[in-house]
């Protein structure tokens, strides 16, 4: 049997030789506690499982009473063993379960032949993630994707283990989320003209309703993943400027962006109304997001507009700061505040660490390095939990995954060799900082990915190389290994009807 192409690789993996042969599918007997991830797995592999109990495998899902991980991971370790007789399946907890149950998923997927007979080898494994921020990113500002293609891909991340989807849901391009009090936000926010269709004068866009988003959330829940939103707050605020002007510096007029770039319309630091704005968000966000954390952006602010606005200078001099950046930081320091009023971690893009010469970082903030690593190498070294997702480090996955014009994406080129070799410890961190990297993500930021397949071809096979780098022992990962694996993975990805890259990997 060739080797299965597990990704990410668990920590151990013996192959015995010899394998199992599944004529007639699987019985599933489970412990109770782990019902719903024996339902979600039974929706996974639907064709694996037996119609009627007679000649079925039995996969026998076991609590054991390990009462915690070696590395920790609330309850994430699990084992599997698949002998003749059938196949057991063990973890302390639910997630841990619901891995066994997404690294099995891969093995049937590989291990099913073109007819649809399955055969898995004979092997154990014993498995436990290295971090636990496993993430990845879709930007639904710059387009606009369904919710069904949401779904579809927080499915596919959960079989790699991946445990964060991290929303952003806001942009100069698209405002996407629901905010009761401020209802043109998506009555305008959320449509724009566009610019490549202009013969038709198209409008463009759309948005998340309440119902849209915990259908989302609940189902990322039933596959133990996260859902992380992301408002961008103050920069990337065309779409909020066009739907309530008066929040500018200038006034306006203001449009949903129809170009892409970084713009200088960003929020008036020197208009109070700004916070009763943010405020809205939050509560409604708090509403519709269980997740302990949500992330404010902050990322590329322009200060121009602030350094010529009568009503920021004023503001800086009645806070007694110095320099005009150091504004942004002031509002970093409110909507932490607010978040940690409505019992949440705020997240922000390295951009946060600028500015803080006065009021320095908030306290729990957590820092996504994403320009380098220089950002999460200084975050750690101020105390601060990091994510660390470098666009130097191939996890921007909107790039080219060749430097050839046959090949979607932009910007630059990350090979799935530069993606694999990604690493959240980074040269330069001391064992405290060490320990405050969370983990970390790949991104996909949509400006040139006009449809949900154009984004799966970017996003694999890179997510799995990424999935690897988070999960594995850094030990058991090796570029080789993988690019073996890639076959057998590349079936996998098949079977979920997944559209991927085929071309070099270096
Ligand atoms: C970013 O890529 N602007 C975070
Ligand atoms: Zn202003």
């Amino acid at each position: 049997m060739t080797i299965p192409g597990i990704v990410p690789i668990p920590a151990t993996l013996n192959i015995h030789g010899g394998s199992l042969p599944i004529p007639r599918g699987f019985e599933i007997r489970a412990d109770g506690a782990f019902s719903n991830e024996t339902a979600v797995f039974k929706t996974q592999v639907p064709f694996a499982i037996a119609k009627e109990l007679n000649g079925a495998v039995p996969i026998v899902c076991e609590k054991t009473t390990a009462k915690s991980d070696a590395t920790g991971r609330e309850g994430e370790c699990y084992e599997i063993s698949i002998s003749p007789e059938g196949i057991q399946c063990r973890a302390s907890g639910n997630r841990g379960m619901y891995h066994a149950l997404q690294t099995l998923r891969q093995l049937i997927l590989a291990g099913r032949a073109d007819g649809g007979e399955i055969e898995l080898p004979l092997a154990n494994i014993v498995d436990t993630p290295r971090f636990p921020w496993r993430g990845f990113m879709l930007d639904t500002s710059r387009h606009f994707y369904s919710v069904a293609f949401i779904k579809k891909m927080i499915d596919a991340a959960s079989m790699h283990h991946l445990n964060v989807f991290h929303w952003h849901l806001t942009d100069d391009q698209g405002w996407r989320l629901p905010v009761k009090a401020y209802p043109k936000l998506t009555e305008v926010g959320a449509w724009r003209h566009d610019s490549k269709t202009t013969w038709q004068d198209l409008v463009v866009g759309g948005f998340y309703s309440e119902q849209d988003i915990r259908e989302v959330v609940d189902w990322a829940a039933a596959r133990h993943v996260d859902v992380v939103p992301e408002v961008d707050l103050p920069g990337h605020a065309s779409a909020i400027l066009a739907a309530y002007p008066e929040l500018g510096c200038t006034g306006g007029p203001y449009k949903v962006e129809d170009r892409y770039g970084i713009f200088q319309e960003v929020l008036c630091a020197g208009n109070d109304g700004i916070f009763p704005l943010f405020e809205a968000i939050f509560d409604d966000l708090v509403r519709l997001f269980p997740s302990k954390y949500v992330h404010i952006g902050g990322d590329e602010v322009k200060f121009n507009r602030w350094e010529e606005c009568p009503k920021c200078k004023a503001r800086l001099e009645s806070l007694g700061l110095e320099k005009i950046p150091q504004l942004q930081s002031w509002i970093t320091v409110r909507l932490a505040n607010m978040l940690e009023a409505r019992g949440k971690t705020p997240i922000g893009w390295d951009e946060v660490l600028e500015g803080t010469e006065v009021l320095g970082l908030p306290k729990d903030m957590i820092v996504m390095s994403w320009r380098g690593r220089e950002g999460g190498i200084e975050a750690s070294s101020k105390g601060h939990p990091v994510i660390m997702t470098a666009l130097t480090d191939g996890c921007y996955v909107n790039f080219k995954h060749l430097d050839s014009p046959e090949e979607p994406g932009h910007l630059e080129v990350a090979t799935i060799e530069k993606s694999y070799s990604m690493d959240p410890v980074v040269p330069g961190m001391n064992e405290a900082q060490e320990a405050l990297v969370l983990g970390g993500q790949c991104n996909l930021w949509s400006e040139v990915i006009y449809a949900s397949r154009i984004a799966e071809y970017m996003y694999f096979p890179r997510m799995g190389a990424i999935a690897e780098a988070l999960w594995s022992p850094k030990e058991r990962r090796s570029l080789e290994s993988f690019e073996a694996r890639l076959p057998s993975y590349g079936k996998t990805l098949d079977a979920l009807d997944m559209t991927r890259y085929k071309g070099p990997v270096r």
